[in-house]
């Protein structure tokens, strides 16, 4: 169902000449893969990708999609379209993103980016955002303490995010560390989205809300749905 949403988001939205943000995840990277193919079989010409994270920049190396950075001059800060995942969608299409550990890079892309296409499976469509899947919140290692302190202030449960194969806790692109971020009851994505933003050290947040994405949905019927 991941790679069939992602296949349609490409088929659909992707045309020749396009400045294509390529996500993180294990459904973006099929997109990224479909673009890939559509390129080597001649069906699609003059593709620059801008990817989200280390992950996807690789991917788009072994595929032969020349990647740019969004500081290009032949991209000027504006990808035409971007791809990705997410990890819960709301009935507003408010996104939790980051479960990959690649949240700063996937905003910039996102927010800058004409048209924003999401690919998830049905499962990830919830009423509420922040209370189910932590929402990731990027901190500079520095200033561990003072966010978590100031976490706590806005009555979040948080934990620092270890794993990855790696001893210690995660380290993302940026040099940073991850910590998962859970409220106990419903809040404001949009209020907490700029609220966690204010706090000194918090380098990004898993909350996307300031942007109007077109939301693909792959139903277990294996059709695809759009909202947005
Ligand atoms: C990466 O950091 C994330 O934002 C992903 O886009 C998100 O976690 C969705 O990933 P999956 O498609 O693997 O569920």
């Amino acid at each position: 169902m991941k790679r069939r949403v992602a296949f349609h988001a490409v088929d659909t939205h992707v045309k020749d000449g396009m400045r294509v943000g390529l996500g993180t995840g294990s459904t973006a990277v099929w997109a990224i893969r479909r673009i890939g193919e559509h390129m080597r079989e001649g069906r699609l010409s003059g593709i620059v990708g801008v990817a989200t994270s280390f992950a996807s920049e690789m991917e788009a190396h072994r595929l032969g999609i020349p990647v740019r950075s969004l500081n290009d001059p032949e991209i000027g800060g504006e990808v035409d379209l971007a791809i990705d995942g997410a990890d819960e969608v709301d009935p507003a299409l408010h996104l939790v993103k980051g479960g990959g550990g690649a949240l700063f890079r996937e905003k910039l892309v996102a927010y800058n980016a004409r048209r924003f296409v999401v690919v998830v499976e049905e499962c990830k469509l919830v009423p509420h955002i922040g209370t189910g899947f932590p929402i990731p919140v990027e901190v500079v290692p520095e200033a561990r303490a003072c966010v978590l302190k100031a976490l706590e202030a806005l009555g979040a449960e948080w934990t620092i995010r270890h794993g990855s194969g790696k001893q210690g806790p995660v380290v993302t692109d940026n040099g940073n560390l991850l910590v998962d971020v859970r409220f106990p009851s419903p809040v404001d994505p949009e209020e907490m989205e700029i609220r966690l933003g204010l706090i000194p050290g918090v380098y990004e947040t898993g909350f996307f809300t300031r942007i109007r994405p077109t939301v693909c949905v792959g139903l277990p019927s294996g059709e695809v749905r759009t909202l947005g």
